[in-house]
């Protein structure tokens, strides 16, 4: 399952973008529910045989259609706020396999996840370590603790996404790992239960991670022999996606079979939270083509998406392959795709070779079901952009597209 032109016409399993992009609007994310399902089928393949849990990270692509159709192919999911829990439980998530990350948790989130049932914390500080304790003794209650430790591992990756160095904000140090686990172990209202980890995202080659995971078993060992109950690890996500055809990656199945084999043997169970191999090439933002225009001999094609739509350019210079929603058999340019935004830095691709683009029609920026919608803003007062849900021969709109009222809900002229 995949995109491709069929007779010249972009598709997805049985729909054809042009009819999504004339029935939706533009600009439009467009998300295939087989392709979803399929990445989620190849984890579970992997781990076969092995105690595992497969925790998706909301924050790459957090629409409720497609939380919903995770949770019913049993994921857990790993969140990073109250405001993600509460997308999981409204998608019908199970709170008892949900993993709470993040570096800078509030008393507020705390408190709901308890309340939630949430079944594990990770943690990243001693003063982290001391509020969770304070807060679930207030609730009568045990929080269930894995510290996220910076193994100090290069993924090789972009510098923002890269967060398993020691000069990252993220994780624990090594050197006194040792010492916050036994802080933890001493707190009344924890249980300490396992030992995790992530060391960055878009990582093309998992060598980075077996690294990780040797240290992680190592770790683990001597917190066992130290009288620690730690009955799991968890090796975060990162596994990188092909955005283009230079790149390559090992698929899901290699990579997981890879660091399964570290583990296995140690009677540990395994959990990952995978975002972007999930979902990012299940999605497309679809974008109208405005005007063409030369300066001083460079071609921009200017389209209804932009920088608030899809930051990831803007943000990383993240390169996402430009297609054309209906070949169009007309002589190729070289052209710069960029957006409506007073912004230099609003350009979705630069210096792509296309049939020359028309105003009207419609192209596909590919590769953008992770990290792109979730990072959308109203910059520019533009509303965000709708989202489309395809399954097979149909296709449903799973967020609407916003409105100006929308834009100014709960402002208030003074
Ligand atoms: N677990 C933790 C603790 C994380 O911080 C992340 C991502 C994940 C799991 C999921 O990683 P994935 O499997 O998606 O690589 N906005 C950036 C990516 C930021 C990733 C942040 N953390 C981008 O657009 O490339």
């Amino acid at each position: 399952m995949n995109y491709e032109h069929r007779g010249g016409r972009l598709c997805v399993e049985e729909v054809e973008l042009a009819e999504v992009a004339e029935a939706c609007g533009t600009p439009v994310y467009v998300y295939s529910a087989g392709m979803i399902r399929e990445r989620y089928r190849e984890y579970a393949a992997a781990f076969a045989g092995m105690p595992h849990r497969i925790c998706y990270a909301v924050k790459a692509n957090s629409n409720l259609a497609v939380l919903a159709l995770l949770a019913k192919e049993g994921a857990g999911f790993d969140i990073v706020s109250g405001g993600e829990l509460f997308r999981v439980l409204r998608a019908g998530g199970d709170a008892a396999k949900v993993v709470f990350s993040g570096v800078g948790k509030s008393v507020g989130d705390i408190r709901y996840a308890i309340e939630a049932g949430v079944d594990n914390f990770n943690c990243e500080s001693f003063a982290e370590i001391e509020v969770l304790d304070r807060v679930a003794g207030e609730m009568g209650a045990t929080a269930q603790v894995a510290l996220r430790v910076n193994p100090d591992v290069n993924p090789v990756t972009h510098e923002y996404i890269s967060t398993g160095m020691r000069e990252n904000k993220f994780g624990v140090d090594m050197s006194i790992v040792e010492k916050a686990y036994a802080h933890a172990a001493a707190c009344r209202n924890l249980r300490v239960t396992g030992v995790s980890c992530h060391i960055g995202s878009q990582m093309l080659d998992p060598a980075p991670m077996v690294e990780a995971v040797e240290r992680l078993v190592a770790l683990a060992a001597r917190l066992q022999a130290m009288g620690m109950p730690i009955a799991h690890l968890d090796l975060g996500g990162g596994l990188g996606v092909k955005y283009q055809r230079s790149e390559e990656t090992p698929s899901i199945g290699a990579a997981i079979g890879a660091l399964r084999r570290v583990v296995e043997g140690t009677g540990l169970a395994v959990m990952v939270e995978p975002g972007r191999s999930i979902v990012a090439e299940a999605g497309v933002l679809l974008a109208r083509v405005l005007y063409r225009k030369n300066n001083g001999g460079k071609e921009f094609t200017i389209v209804d998406a932009a920088m608030n739509d899809l930051l990831r350019p803007a943000l990383y210079k993240a390169f996402h392959e430009v297609k054309p929603v209906v070949a169009s058999g007309a002589a190729e340019i070289e052209t710069d795709i960029v957006g409506p935004v007073c912004e230099s830095g609003d350009w979705l691709a630069k210096g792509r070779v296309l049939p020359a683009p028309t105003s009207g029609e419609v192209i596909a920026l590919m590769t953008a079901g992770a990290y792109g919608f979730g990072m959308a803003s109203n910059y520019n007062s533009r509303g965000r952009a709708a989202e489309v849900l395809v399954d097979g021969a149909s296709y449903r709109v799973v967020r609407e597209r916003e409105t100006w009222d929308d834009l100014v809900r709960g402002e208030s002229v003074a």
